[in-house]
């Protein structure tokens, strides 16, 4: 399977598919990286490791930038079955989610429904688990709708929040999980093992 990955940071997760791409467990290839910021660690990363990067969205005085559209247009060119969004801190345009249903996976830093939408990004999501005094956070892969972090939820690991954590400290163990939880969704994703239960719950089907 072609895939995308949307990053605006450091990349990890992008880093850590791609690497479970070269070492054979993912059987698909990144065939584009979308950035919002060309400067950023992922999309340095990509040009180091010859995967094209585009710029999006628009951005001033760059001609390479893109619409909505042309992004859909670009994307259909390389052929991208899945979009992995791997902290892309803008939304999805309507128009994108529309080109590919049930096709775009977001990975969020907390056990959404909880702690979920425009306001909680970054070290805001830990700092509010923290403050809660919720007991267990982790990741969510859910998929992508028009708004922040409500689309189905098709994956998620628990993470102990410790007793005297700070921010960076939960965020660095949500991480961990993050990585692993991303490559195994991306595993499944790519040998057609996610399925829609009648409801539209969508699950992982176990390797037979
Ligand atoms: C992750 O915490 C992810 O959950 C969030 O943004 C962060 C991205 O980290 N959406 P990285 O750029 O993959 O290191």
């Amino acid at each position: 399977k072609n895939l995308a990955v949307f990053v605006s940071g450091g990349g990890s997760n992008f880093r850590s598919i791609h690497e479970s791409i070269l070492g054979g467990s993912i059987h698909g290839e990144i065939v584009v990286l979308v950035t919002n910021k060309p400067g950023c660690g992922g999309a340095e990363y990509a040009r180091d490791n010859g995967i094209p990067v585009i710029l999006f969205p628009k951005m001033k005085e760059n001609l390479e930038n893109l619409s909505a559209n042309d992004l859909v247009t670009t994307l259909r060119r390389y052929k991208v079955d899945f979009i992995l969004l791997a902290g892309f801190l803008k939304l999805i345009p309507v128009e994108l989610v529309q080109a590919y249903p049930r096709s775009i996976l977001n990975i969020h830093p907390s056990l959404l429904p909880a702690f979920g939408g425009k306001s909680y990004y970054g070290m805001k999501v830990h700092q509010a688990v923290i403050a809660s005094g919720a007991r267990y956070s982790g990741p969510t892969i859910h998929f992508v709708d028009e708004h922040y972090d409500t689309g189905r939820i098709l994956a998620q690991r628990v993470v102990p929040v410790l007793t005297n954590d700070t921010a960076h400290e939960l965020a660095a163990r949500v991480l961990e999980k993050e990585h692993e939880l991303y490559v195994e969704v991306a595993t499944a994703l790519c040998e057609e093992r996610i399925i829609w239960r009648e409801d539209g719950v969508p699950l992982i089907r176990n390797k037979e």
